[in-house]
C-alpha cells in the first residue's frame, strides 16, 4: 500500500471501498443525474407552468441536500482514506483516475457553491423543503447572479463530461480488462471476508 494511503476495511488485504464510501458514491450519482435533468428541463419553463416555481424550489433544496453529502463524503474520504490501486494499472492510469477524481470533487464543490450564490444574491436564504433554511449572505459583488449563473451552467456541462469520461474508464475496465475496479465500487455482504484483492 502505498503512503497516505489507507485500507478502508481496516484489513490489509481487502482492497475495496467499504460499503459507505460506495453508498455515497452511488447515491451521490443519482442526485446528481437527477439534477442535471431537472436543471436541463427548468431553465425552459414559462411563468404560466404550475412546474414554474416548484422545480426551482425542489432542484434547490435537492441541491443542499448534495452540499450535504459531499461534506460527509469529503470528511469519510480523508478518514477512511481509499484502497490502493489496482496491481495492473499502469501509473499514467493511476495518475489519470486520480486526476479525474479529483477534478470530479472539484466540479461539484464548484456547482453547488455557484447555486447558493445564484440563490442567494437576492438576499434570501434557501428554504430545504420547510425542514429548515440556509441563511443567504446577499449581493457579495456586482453582478452576481449572472456570472454564478453562467459558471454553475458550464461547471454542470462540464460535470457531465467528466462523469462520461469517468463511467467509460470504469465500463472499459469491467468489460475489457475484467479487473476489479467496478467490483471494488459495489457493496460487499461481507467486507471482512472479500477476496476482491487483484
Ligand atoms: C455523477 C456521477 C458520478 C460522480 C460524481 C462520481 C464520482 C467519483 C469519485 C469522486 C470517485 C473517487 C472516489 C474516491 O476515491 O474518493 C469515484 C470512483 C469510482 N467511480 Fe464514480 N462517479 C460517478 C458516476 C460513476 C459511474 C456512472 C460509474 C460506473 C459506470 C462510476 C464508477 C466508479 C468506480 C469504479 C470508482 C472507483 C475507481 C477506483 O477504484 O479507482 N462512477 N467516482
Amino acid at each position: 500500500m502505498q503512503s497516505g494511503q489507507q485500507d478502508l476495511t481496516s484489513k490489509p488485504n481487502d482492497n475495496r471501498y467499504n460499503n459507505t464510501s460506495v453508498s455515497l458514491h452511488w447515491l451521490m450519482a443519482v442526485v446528481v443525474f437527477g439534477l442535471f435533468a431537472l436543471g436541463f428541463w427548468m431553465v425552459d419553463l414559462t411563468y404560466y407552468s404550475s412546474w414554474y416555481k416548484t422545480a426551482p424550489y425542489w432542484h434547490k433544496s435537492v441541491g443542499i441536500i448534495l452540499a450535504m453529502l459531499l461534506i460527509s463524503r469529503l470528511f469519510w474520504r480523508f478518514k477512511a482514506g481509499k484502497p490502493a490501486p489496482i496491481a495492473s494499472h499502469s501509473a499514467t492510469t493511476i495518475k489519470m483516475a486520480t486526476a479525474v477524481h479529483f477534478l470530479l470533487y472539484l466540479m461539484l464543490l464548484a456547482i453547488v457553491l455557484t447555486g447558493y450564490l445564484i440563490s442567494t444574491a437576492d438576499g434570501r436564504g434557501i428554504d430545504v423543503f420547510s425542514w429548515f433554511e440556509v441563511p443567504g449572505l446577499g449581493e457579495l459583488f456586482s453582478g452576481q447572479a449572472d456570472i454564478a449563473g453562467a459558471l454553475h451552467k458550464w461547471f454542470a456541462y462540464g460535470l457531465m463530461g467528466l462523469v462520461a469520461l469517468h463511467a467509460l474508464g470504469a465500463i472499459k475496465h469491467h468489460v475489457i480488462d475484467k479487473d476489479a475496479t467496478l467490483k471494488r465500487m459495489w457493496w460487499s455482504k461481507n467486507q471482512e471476508n472479500s477476496k476482491e484483492n487483484p
